[in-house]
């Protein structure tokens, strides 16, 4: 997403200064060009060395020396995105006020790219009307403002006014500047994770599915444009794209629920959620204490959620499933892909290394209507959601 992105980094005087150190590296490393303007306070913080050495370019900090006198005006065109990281009370007072003192400001001043602040102070300051004040004449011109977080401080006190973590600042640039447009605006439905059905208020079925395929699935078709609603199971709900609607269900029925109301809207519908097949006839009203002999459920088949989309599917939908398998594996995935009427069946054998629960790889084979199969080699969930996302893609435009 940052390939080849131009990003213009902005430091200012802030103990935070060390994080930029990280941030640049990141960015390198997601193949976006980095050039680095310095406030001369930022200098006391990091060297210009360090700098330049990561981001393999001069990094500028004087409007002019002996010799040359920096372009400020083509750096802001040159950049996709001048960030501004720590940005510090003080230059954040000074954007708001349009001083232009040092060649950051004069850099800012010029900017023809969208600009976006990651501030970093004590709590006090944050808190300070007159840095409120400034923050949203800084948001009322335009600029974004990464929120801070909440921790331990410079000062030794703990509360608001922590830069940003790096990684969280590369996800806010990729999510806010850098979405692909191929499924721009389209309504995509994903499920993800497992259900608990209750036995009683303590115990319930369920099962090992940790939802990151199905999250990873969601990241990436938002990452592609889509507006994207998740509705996951009972897992952890970090890693999932901030622009995403996630609604959060326990049960079968839950999921069943949440899926059928938003699927007459959605387009594209992918069913990556383990969903249990039974759910307990009557749910015991308190504790169900041991007692000799047996204990029997009385279990009731729950509502399938990808057949039951796929009843009532119209032509310009498209319903992805998922399989998983531990033998017969082609058999039963060509068998799920008509008996459920979707468009695509990504299968996974729990006999490949890569594949199951919990595990952070997964192999996949993908089965079309025509029965064509594409087998995947075993990569990170994330770059399977990619290989799956892009299929679907293909299969969209040419639908289309
Ligand atoms: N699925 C669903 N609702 C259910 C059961 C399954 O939407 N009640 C979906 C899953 O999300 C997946 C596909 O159906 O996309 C296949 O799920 P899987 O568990 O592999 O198969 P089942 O249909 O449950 O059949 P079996 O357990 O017999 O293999």
């Amino acid at each position: 997403m940052l390939k080849g992105k131009k990003i213009l980094l902005g430091i200012t005087g802030s103990i935070a200064a060390y994080k930029s150190i990280l941030l640049v590296r990141l960015l390198v490393q997601a193949g976006a060009e980095v050039k680095v303007v310095m406030t001369p306070a930022a200098t006391d913080f990091v060297s210009k060395l360090t700098l330049a050495t990561l981001s393999k370019n001069k990094v500028l900090v004087e409007l002019a020396d002996e010799a040359t006198w920096s372009n400020h005006v083509m750096l802001g065109r040159w950049a996709d995105v001048m960030l501004v990281a720590p940005a510090s009370c003080n230059t954040l007072a000074k954007m708001a006020a349009g001083i232009c003192d040092n060649l950051l400001q004069a850099t800012y001043l010029s900017a023809t790219c969208p600009v976006v602040v990651s501030p970093a102070m004590d709590e006090d300051m944050w808190h300070h009307a007159s840095t409120q004040r400034n923050l949203s004449m800084l948001r009322e011109a335009g600029n974004a403002v990464i929120p801070v977080g909440k921790g331990e401080l410079a000062s030794g006190l703990y509360g608001e006014g922590r830069m940003a973590e790096p990684e969280h600042i590369i996800e806010y640039l990729e999510e806010n500047f850098f979405r692909g447009s191929n499924l721009k605006d389209t309504l995509c439905l994903v499920t993800a994770g497992p259900t608990y059905e209750a036995i009683d208020p303590v115990r319930f079925i369920g099962n090992h599915s940790s939802g990151k395929m199905g999250i990873a699935v969601a990241n990436e078709l938002y990452m592609n444009g889509a507006q994207v609603h998740l509705v996951l199971g009972p897992v952890e709900s970090s890693n999932i794209r901030s622009g995403i609607k996630v609604t959060k269900v326990n049960t079968a029925e839950e999921m069943y629920n949440a899926c059928a109301s938003a699927f007459p809207a959605t387009k594209l519908a992918v069913m990556a959620a383990a969903v249990a097949d039974y759910t307990c006839k009557e749910v015991a009203p308190c504790k169900i204490k041991k007692s000799e002999g047996h204990l029997n459920l009385e279990l009731e088949k729950s509502k399938d959620i990808l057949a039951s989309l796929g009843a009532v599917k119209k032509e310009d939908q498209f319903l992805v499933g998922f399989a998983l398998e531990t033998n017969n594996e082609e058999e039963n995935a060509l068998k799920k892909l008509a008996s459920k009427n979707a468009d695509l069946i990504v299968l996974n054998s729990m006999r490949d290394e890569a594949a199951g629960f919990k595990k952070d790889t997964n192999k996949v084979t993908i089965f079309d209507r025509e029965q064509k199969r594409i087998s995947y080699e075993a990569k990170e969930k994330h770059l399977v959601a990619k290989d799956i996302v892009e299929l679907i893609i293909q299969k969209l435009h040419a639908k289309a």
